[in-house]
């Protein structure tokens, strides 16, 4: 039995629909859903449904008895009080659950940064999660992506209207980036896979090298209309956030993120690509998916 968490999320949702392609289809799922409703008549026909948020330690003992493998992601929040706070609603559940019950495999979305990461804002806190599942002895697999390209659909408005996108970075060099379909298909390969034991990162960089400036370009070029890249600071970045009204202490981490990538550098061209378990180009992930949310 695999327990999927976040299956309406975008990483969550693709991991579930590999499962349910899956060719010997023989796996019993279960998920996590907050509202049932917002799962596809598909994937509420084929797998059982446990209704609640995975931070509620009765839902997950619900959702992970009998199961022997989960998918696990701690889902942004950007109201939350403290980062680390969040991060840790979910965590400390998990960790009992491991302790009660005979999961044997989870694969959860982290981050690239490990060892090299300090006060990085939600970045710490996602190596501190792992840290602490880690700490439980349970097989182990940390997905480690970079930037996200769907980070970049949030600004389909402003690409579409003003020819523009931002990103925090103070000068235009190497940004890292991944595409969500690469994490779930990775992610659908460990869950399948019983074989696997102990705990490691598994890298998911994709197999681009381009600076924010690169990536207009590419915009541009696949849009077919002038898109440029605009940087902001650490402290436009947390007056942005605040002004969408995210949280003080969200906000402060999104800045802290942000100055550690600018000083620590582990999202940048030092970070090997990695096309075996990432191989979307980013200009591949423009046409497929960033044409169409800006286009229509
Ligand atoms: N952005 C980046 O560049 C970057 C880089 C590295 C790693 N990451 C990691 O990537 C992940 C992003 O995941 P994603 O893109 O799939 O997120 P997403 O699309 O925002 O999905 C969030 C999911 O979590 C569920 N959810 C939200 N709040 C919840 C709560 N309180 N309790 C239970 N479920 C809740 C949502 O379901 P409902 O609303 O339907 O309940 C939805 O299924 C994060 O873990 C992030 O740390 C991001």
């Amino acid at each position: 039995m695999i327990v999927v968490t976040t299956p309406t999320g975008q990483i969550g949702r693709q991991v579930l629909d590999h499962l349910l392609d899956a060719p010997d289809g023989t796996t019993d799922i279960r998920v996590i859903a907050r509202d049932p409703e917002r799962l596809s008549l598909r994937v509420r026909e084929h797998v059982e449904v446990v209704r609640g948020s995975h931070a509620d330690p009765a839902v997950l003992e619900e959702a992970c008895e009998g199961a022997d493998r989960l998918f696990w992601l701690v889902p942004p929040a950007p109201q939350a009080d403290s980062v680390e706070g969040h991060f840790q609603a979910f965590t400390e559940p998990l960790c009992e659950t491991i302790a009660r019950h005979g999961l044997e495999h989870v694969v959860s979305v982290s981050t690239l940064g490990r060892t090299v990461a300090k006060n990085a804002g939600q970045i710490s806190a996602s190596l501190a999660m792992d840290e602490a599942i880690m700490a439980t002895g349970v097989h182990y697999r940390a997905l480690c992506p970079p930037f996200l390209m769907e980070n970049l659909l949030g600004q389909a408005a402003s690409i579409r209207d003003a020819g523009v996108f931002f990103l925090s970075m103070t000068e235009d060099r190497v940004l890292r980036t991944c595409a969500t379909r690469d994490i779930a298909a990775t992610a659908a390969r460990l869950l399948l896979d019983e074989s696997w034991t102990e705990q490691h990162d598994v890298p998911l960089v994709g197999p681009d090298d381009l600076s924010p400036g690169g990536m207009a370009d590419v915009v541009s070029e696949v849009l077919n209309r002038p898109v440029r890249a605009q940087l902001i600071s650490s402290s436009q970045y947390r007056a942005a956030a605040l002004r969408h009204g995210v949280s003080e202490a969200w906000a402060l981490a999104l800045a802290d993120m942000t100055d550690a990538l600018n000083e620590q550098g582990f999202y940048g061209a030092d970070a090997p690509s990695t096309p075996e378990s990432a191989p979307t180009h980013f200009r591949e992930w423009c046409e497929e998916v960033l044409k169409p949310a800006v286009l229509g």
